[in-house]
């Protein structure tokens, strides 16, 4: 029998697969686990499943002597030391696809709400403050017809890209590298350099994974070269944005509003943040549709299952150990 541990309890019913020839050990409590109950835990375990939130650094790897997969049940898997996983040659998988359209409608649900002030709205009406209409209550930006700059057109920068073809937008985006122009037609996106993206964009939304080269990718600078009329949406990752830069931007109203579903601290926010009237924030929802999140259990269990068993997993961040 293989040793499986997963760091939370998950939706669904997946994980009986993995019961008919594994021992899987669910960590029992409603919270976040602890380095120090990460790094006694994994000790003894054939596959860990893992969090976004679990630090699954080199030091939880080497206590990990038997490890035979890492799973993580998110599609960013910055909280995994990769390189020291691969010098075990420890598969470490991730769950990409699944999870691309509940991801970009939330990115977009962000962007409305900041633009057309939600929020505020609700906290107004159901705290019995809406007297009645008027011209000028909660005027917000439109939507309809400006531009979009999207900042890492992955998969789910793309299908973001694909809702604004319905809000008949212009979409600028940045990239690692330039999409096949087959691509780029078919959702109408533009490419062009960050400076000019950010210049340009009525709506900048962040879809690229946290690494050294994008921490930080979003500073006072490049607020700075926002309009100042423009929305910053990040549902990638917290320190992507220079949250603390961000906070003084919105304050001094450099930029307009930012709808945002990652922090720089998670789930800490920085001083001010959450004062601001014209922020939403989000506590880290985007994948968090029922379907969504069943399926990542599958996919990562298929994974899991495929390692132990000698297999390649289908979801693999790093292929070269093969
Ligand atoms: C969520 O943030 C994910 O990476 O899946
Ligand atoms: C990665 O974040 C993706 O776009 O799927």
């Amino acid at each position: 029998m293989f040793n499986v541990y997963v760091t939370r309890k998950l939706p669904g019913s997946a994980l009986d697969q993995l019961r008919a020839f594994c021992n899987v050990t669910v960590q029992p409590e409603d919270r976040n686990i602890t380095k120090a109950e990460l790094l006694q835990n994994v000790a003894g375990q054939d596959a860990l499943m893992s969090m976004l939130s679990d630090p699954v650094d080199a030091e939880v790897i080497e206590a990990g002597k038997q490890l035979k997969v890492i799973a993580n049940y998110a599609v960013g898997f910055n909280n995994i030391d990769v390189v020291a996983a691969s010098q075990r040659k420890i598969p470490v998988c991730n769950t990409p696809d699944v999870l691309t359209n509940a991801s970009a409608d939330f990115a977009w649900a962000l962007l409305m709400s900041t633009a057309r002030r939600v929020i505020e709205g609700d906290i107004m009406t159901r705290s019995g403050q809406f007297k009645g209409w008027a011209p000028e209550l909660l005027l917000g930006v439109e939507v309809y017809g400006k531009t979009l700059g999207i900042i890492g057109a992955g998969r789910i920068g793309q299908a973001v890209a694909k809702r604004a073809l319905g809000f008949d937008m212009r979409t600028l985006y940045h990239n690692r590298t330039r999409l096949p122009h087959t691509v780029e037609e078919k959702l109408n996106m533009e490419y062009v350099d960050l400076q000019t993206l950010l210049r340009q964009s009525d709506f900048v939304s962040l879809h690229c994974p946290l690494t050294p080269d994008t921490r930080y990718l979003i500073g006072q600078e490049e607020l700075a070269s926002m309009k100042s009329t423009a929305i910053l949406i990040n549902t990638a990752r917290g320190p992507v944005v220079d949250e603390t830069a961000l906070v003084a931007a919105l304050k001094d109203n450099i930029i307009y509003g930012a709808g945002l579903d990652v922090f720089e601290d998670e789930p800490a926010l920085k001083p001010g943040l959450a004062e601001l009237p014209n922020v939403v924030l989000a506590p880290h929802i985007a994948s968090a549709a029922v379907e969504t999140r069943v399926k990542m259990v599958e996919m990562v269990v298929r994974d899991v299952q495929a390692a132990l068993e000698g297999r390649r997993p289908a979801n693999l961040v790093n292929p070269e150990i093969y």
